[in-house]
C-alpha cells in the first residue's frame, strides 16, 4: 500500500513543481481555502498591535502610519548600509501569541504540505520541520528597499556550506495586502536556489523579479532562494504574516518550546499539528536530565 502524499491528496503538484524548478511558488487563496474574514482579522490585530507598541501611532491600510515616527534605536542589519534612509518598515514578532487568527493561518494544510515538500518526513512519518519564528513586516511608503542590491540573501545563510537538497529553512509569507513591485513586493531571483550558494552581487539584483500576487496569497520558498525586497513607492501599507520554518536540526529564531508553553497554543484549528510544529515533544534541546538514572537498591 502506498503512503499518503499530501501534495497528491491536495492536488498541489503544480506548486510543488514550481518550488523545485523556480525556487518559489505563490498559492492563491482559492487553493489554500482561507476565508477573507480571517485575513481581515489578521490585519486588524496587526494594526492595533502597531499602535500599542509604537506608543499610540495611528495606522491604516490605506494611509500607513498617520502620525510621525522616529527611531531611538534604528535596526542594525548587514542588509542595510549606514547611509540608508530611516526605516519605513518594522517587524511585529511572536504572532502565535497575538491572536488565534495567526494560529489558524499557520496550520493551514496546503501550506503545511508544501513546506513538507521542502523538508521531508522522518522514517516514522513525523515532520522534519518546525516553526523558527512568526512575524509581520509592516512596510509603508519610502525608499527603504535595502539599497541597490535589494537586500538579496539566502535565509539559510548562517548554515555552513555546502548545502544539500533538503531545505534547512523555509518561508511562507501570507500577503495581507496586494503585492506589486511598486508596492514594495518581495524580490527574488528565479532558479537561484539551484546555485546552493549565497547571491553574487551585482549580478543577483539584475535578475530579481517581484513576487506579485493578490491579497490572501501565500508565497513559499526554501532557505536557498535569493530574495530581498523592492522599495515601497506607493502610499498605504504592505502587510504580511510570515511563518518562518526550520529543519528540526536547525536552531530556531524564537525558543517556542519555552515561549509558547503558557500560551493558548492548542486554541487553533489543528492542535496536533501546532504541537508538533512548536516542538513540544522534541527530545532536543532538553532542559533537565532526560535519561534514566539507576537507583541504589535498598534491602527490603
Ligand atoms: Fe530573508
Amino acid at each position: 500500500m502506498s503512503q499518503s502524499d499530501p501534495i497528491r491528496d491536495l492536488s498541489l503538484e503544480k506548486y510543488a513543481l514550481e518550488l523545485d524548478t523556480e525556487g518559489l511558488t505563490i498559492v492563491p487563496p482559492a487553493v489554500t481555502g482561507v476565508d477573507k474574514k480571517l485575513f481581515d482579522q489578521c490585519s486588524e490585530v496587526l494594526l492595533d498591535k502597531f499602535t500599542e507598541i509604537t506608543g499610540g501611532c495611528g495606522i491604516t491600510l490605506e494611509d500607513g502610519p498617520t502620525d510621525e515616527l522616529h527611531w531611538p534605536n534604528p535596526p542594525r542589519s548587514p542588509l542595510r548600509s549606514d547611509d540608508a534612509p530611516e526605516p519605513t518598515q518594522m517587524l511585529i514578532q511572536q504572532l502565535l501569541q497575538l491572536d488565534r487568527c495567526f494560529r489558524d493561518l499557520f496550520v493551514n494544510p496546503v501550506t503545511d504540505a508544501l513546506i513538507g515538500h521542502l523538508f521531508g518526513r522522518g522514517p516514522d512519518g513525523t515532520r522534519n520541520w518546525r516553526f523558527s519564528s512568526t512575524n509581520s513586516f509592516v512596510k509603508w511608503q519610502g525608499e527603504y528597499g535595502y539599497g541597490k542590491h535589494l537586500g538579496l540573501h539566502c535565509d539559510q545563510g548562517a548554515n555552513p556550506l555546502p548545502w544539500g537538497h533538503t531545505a534547512l529553512t523555509a518561508n511562507a509569507t501570507w500577503a495581507l495586502t496586494e503585492y506589486t513591485k511598486e508596492d514594495g513586493a518581495l524580490a527574488y531571483v528565479p532558479k537561484s536556489h539551484k546555485s546552493n550558494a549565497h547571491p553574487n552581487h551585482p549580478f543577483a539584483a539584475s535578475r530579481a523579479v517581484a513576487a506579485e500576487c493578490e491579497p490572501g496569497s501565500v508565497i513559499i520558498w526554501p532557505g536557498t532562494t535569493w530574495h530581498g525586497a523592492f522599495p515601497k513607492k506607493t502610499k498605504g501599507l504592505r502587510l504580511n504574516a510570515v511563518a518562518y520554518y526550520r529543519h528540526h536540526a536547525v536552531l530556531p529564531q524564537e525558543n517556542m518550546k519555552v515561549t509558547m508553553r503558557d500560551q493558548p497554543w492548542d486554541d487553533c484549528d489543528d492542535p496536533d499539528t501546532m504541537k508538533e510544529l512548536i516542538g513540544f515533544a522534541d527530545v532536543f534541546p532538553y532542559e533537565k536530565q532526560n535519561q534514566p538514572v539507576p537507583q541504589l537498591k535498598t534491602a527490603a
